[in-house]
C-alpha cells in the first residue's frame, strides 16, 4: 500500500510517499524558517500563506521523487492537529480534496502520534511497549506506547515546552530563532557545570515538566551580567542546556522504571540535540535501558511520519469523512 503523507501544522510544508508503512520513497520538506527568523518566531498568518504557495509543488515533488504517478497512491494521510489552525487547514483541505476527488481513503493524523511513528521508521525500531518523549517547540509529552494505536500520556509541560525554552533563551541572548541548534553549538565551548541553573522536578514521582523557572533564572543571570563575551555566552548556553537535559533524562528514566520498560524513544525537534541524545543514552545504559532517536531529517516536522501513522489508521479503518475538521489542541 502506497500512502501520500501531508504535513502543514507549523512552519514546514512537507509531503512524503511511504510504501507498506515503513519504506520511505520520498520525503520533501519546504521550511519557512528563514522567513519567520526575521520576526523572532513563527508568525501564524505568514505560515498559512506560505503553505498555500508551497503545498502543490511540494506534493508534486514528493510524487516525482518517489518515481510513481498519482494513480499509484492507495491512500492519503494528513496532519489534522494539534497545530496552528490556519496552517493545518491548508494541508488538510488539500488532502481532503485530493482524497474525495480520487476516491481514496483519508486518515486525519494526530501530529504527536506521528512524531512517535518517526521512531517506528527506524531500521531497528523499539518494540512495544516503550516510553516515548515528544519534545518540540510546542510540546514536552511523555507517553507509554503499548501498541500501534495506544498512547497513554504520562506527563506534559505545565508551562513552556523544552524547545520553547531553547528559543526564548536564544532570543534573550540575541542569538535568533530557532534557538535549539545555536544554543547546542555554543554550548560545546562552555563548561556545563560552571553555572548551576535550577532543575524543576515538581512533586515526587511527577512526570510533568516546568521550564519557565530555568528560563527566568537565565534571564536574571543575563540581567546581572550585561557585558558577556562569547566565552561567557558559551558558559550560559552549556549551563542552561545541561539543566534541561538533566530534567528530561531523569523524568524519562523515572517513567521507564515505573512502567518497567527497557526502551525509551525521543522524537520532535529537540531530539535533534545530539548532546541530549548522548547524555540520555549514557544514563539509561546504567539502568539497562536502550534509547532510540530518529535520524536527523525525521526529528523535526516531516511528512514521512504522517504517512507512517496514516498507514496504520487506514489499515484499522480509522478514516475521515468530509465533515471532519482540523483541531488545534492535543487529543492524546
Ligand atoms: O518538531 P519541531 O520541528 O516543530 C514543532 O515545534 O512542532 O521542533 C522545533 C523546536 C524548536 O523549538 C527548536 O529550537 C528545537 O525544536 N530544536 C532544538 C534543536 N534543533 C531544533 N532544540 C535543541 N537542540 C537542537 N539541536
Ligand atoms: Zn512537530
Amino acid at each position: 500500500m502506497i500512502i501520500l503523507g501531508i504535513e502543514s501544522s507549523c512552519d514546514e510544508t512537507a509531503a512524503a510517499v511511504v510504501e507498506s508503512g515503513r519504506q520511505i520513497r520520498s520525503s520533501i520538506i519546504a521550511s519557512q524558517v528563514d522567513t519567520h527568523a526575521q520576526y523572532g518566531g513563527v508568525v501564524p498568518e505568514l505560515a498559512s500563506r506560505m503553505h498555500i504557495e508551497a503545498i502543490e509543488p511540494v506534493v508534486d515533488k514528493a510524487i516525482v521523487e518517489a518515481g510513481i504517478s498519482l494513480d499509484q497512491i492507495d491512500g492519503i494521510a494528513a496532519t489534522r492537529g494539534p497545530g496552528l489552525i490556519g496552517a493545518l487547514l491548508v494541508g488538510f483541505s488539500f488532502a481532503k480534496a485530493l482524497a474525495w476527488g480520487r476516491d481514496l481513503p483519508l486518515a486525519g493524523v494526530n501530529h504527536l502520534e506521528a512524531h512517535i511513528y518517526s521512531l517506528l521508521l527506524l531500521e531497528e525500531p523499539p518494540q512495544f511497549p516503550f516510553i516515548a518523549l515528544v519534545v518540540s517547540g510546542g510540546h514536552t509529552n511523555i507517553y507509554h506506547v503499548t501498541s500501534p494505536h495506544q498512547f497513554e500520556l504520562l506527563g506534559q509541560t505545565r508551562d513552556d515546552a523544552a524547545g520553547e525554552a531553547f528559543d526564548k533563551v536564544s532570543k534573550m541572548m540575541g542569538l535568533g530563532y530557532p534557538g535549539g541548534p545555536v544554543i547546542e553549538r555554543l554550548a560545546k565551548n562552555g563548561d556545563p557545570n560552571e553555572i548551576k541553573f535550577p532543575r524543576s522536578m515538581l512533586e515526587k514521582d511527577s512526570l510533568d515538566f516546568s521550564f519557565s523557572g530555568i528560563k527566568s533564572s537565565v534571564a536574571r543571570y543575563l540581567h546581572l551580567h550585561p557585558d558577556m563575551d562569547e566565552a561567557d555566552q558559551a558558559t550560559v548556553a552549556a549551563g542552561f542546556q545541561a539543566a534541561v537535559i538533566d530534567v528530561l533524562s531523569k523524568k524519562l528514566i523515572l517513567a521507564a522504571r515505573s512502567r518497567k520498560c527497557k526502551q525509551i524513544g525521543i522524537a520532535g525537534g529537540v531530539s535533534a540535540n545530539q548532546t541530549f541524545a548522548a547524555a540520555l543514552k549514557d544514563r539509561s545504559a546504567k539502568h539497562g535501558i536502550k534509547v532510540f532517536s530518529p535520524p536527523l531529517p525525521l526529528c523535526g516536522d516531516n511528512a514521512a511520519m504522517i504517512a507512517a501513522r496514516g498507514f496504520t489508521m487506514i489499515q484499522n479503518n480509522e478514516l475521515c469523512t468530509p465533515d471532519h475538521d482540523v483541531f488545534s489542541r492535543t487529543k492524546i
